[in-house]
């Protein structure tokens, strides 16, 4: 039956997310950050709103994510969270904010008290004992595998992961690793299509998929691409508002396409 995008209902938890993934059924995200577009995104009923650190690059003008502060991540989820009542609300911990899990626990209880239901954190099996620790204290986790923006230095550009057999095995073996920690959701990005599918029916929690193919759990696009406002738009993204017109109607058009299965196509992956 063709989806049918309305307002959410009712608050979106995690156990909504995983009955979905359970029976099959497609979810969204959109990263954004402040209250009209938040308000948007649930009336379009975008199940997950992400207050990503992307806010660096999308809104404040910085080159990459590093610059971006605790205080910059907690004024756009008080915003985002007075805008919209339904959509569950994911903040990031920005870089270098959670080094260690003593810090993580601090910075992610701060994130929290500003309005998120769930902090996401980028990196591998070294972030294992800080999932469990902050899972055992109740606070949701959404891990961050694949092209990890934070380490853009490291990896020495915006570069696909998860080419090579050795890098797929490990983003393979760190996906298990934090799963087990108990994390809740896994964003994979820019990963090739193949290996985000193994690893969707690997885990237990929900993925939410960005230039991963289209067989994650969910879909996740930053609302300034979604719109058409950036200069290089990535490959992943696909402008909803020249088709739509109008804000509404682009993230009404998002929705109904992810659920469909219209997006993404393989014009959007990577193999
Ligand atoms: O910061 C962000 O918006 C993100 C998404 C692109 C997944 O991490």
């Amino acid at each position: 039956m063709p989806y049918a995008p309305a307002e959410l209902e009712k608050p979106v938890t995690i156990h909504k997310l995983r009955q979905m993934k359970a029976d099959g059924e497609k979810f969204t995200s959109v990263a954004l950050y402040d209250a009209p577009t938040a308000g948007a995104a649930q009336r379009a009923g975008v199940e997950t709103v992400l207050i990503g650190d992307s806010l660096g690059m999308a809104m404040l003008g910085y080159d990459s994510t590093v610059p971006v502060t605790m205080e910059e991540m907690i004024h756009h989820i008080g915003a985002v969270a007075r805008g919209n009542r339904k959509s569950l609300i994911m903040g990031d911990l920005p870089f270098m904010t959670y080094a260690t899990p003593e810090q993580a626990l601090t910075n992610a209880a701060r994130i929290m008290q500003a309005g998120a239901h769930m902090v996401k954190i980028e990196g591998g099996t070294w972030l294992a004992e800080t999932v469990k620790m902050l899972s055992e204290r109740g606070i949701p986790v959404c891990a961050h595998l694949g092209l990890t923006p934070q380490s853009v230095h490291k990896f020495g550009g915006y570069r696909i992961q998860g080419r090579s057999d050795e890098q797929a095995g490990q983003i393979l073996d760190d996906a298990a690793v934090l799963d087990e920690a108990g994390a809740d959701l896994l964003v994979l990005e820019c990963v090739p299509s193949r290996l985000a599918k193994r690893i969707t029916d690997t885990v237990s929690m929900p993925t939410i998929g960005i230039g991963a193919g289209s067989d994650t759990d969910g879909q996740v696009l930053v609302i300034t691409d979604l719109l058409g406002l950036t200069e290089k738009p990535p490959k992943f993204s696909k402008n909803f508002l020249r088709e739509t017109g109008d804000i509404h109607g682009a993230l009404r058009q998002y929705a109904e396409e992810v659920k469909n299965g219209q997006f993404p196509t393989a014009e959007h992956s990577f193999n």
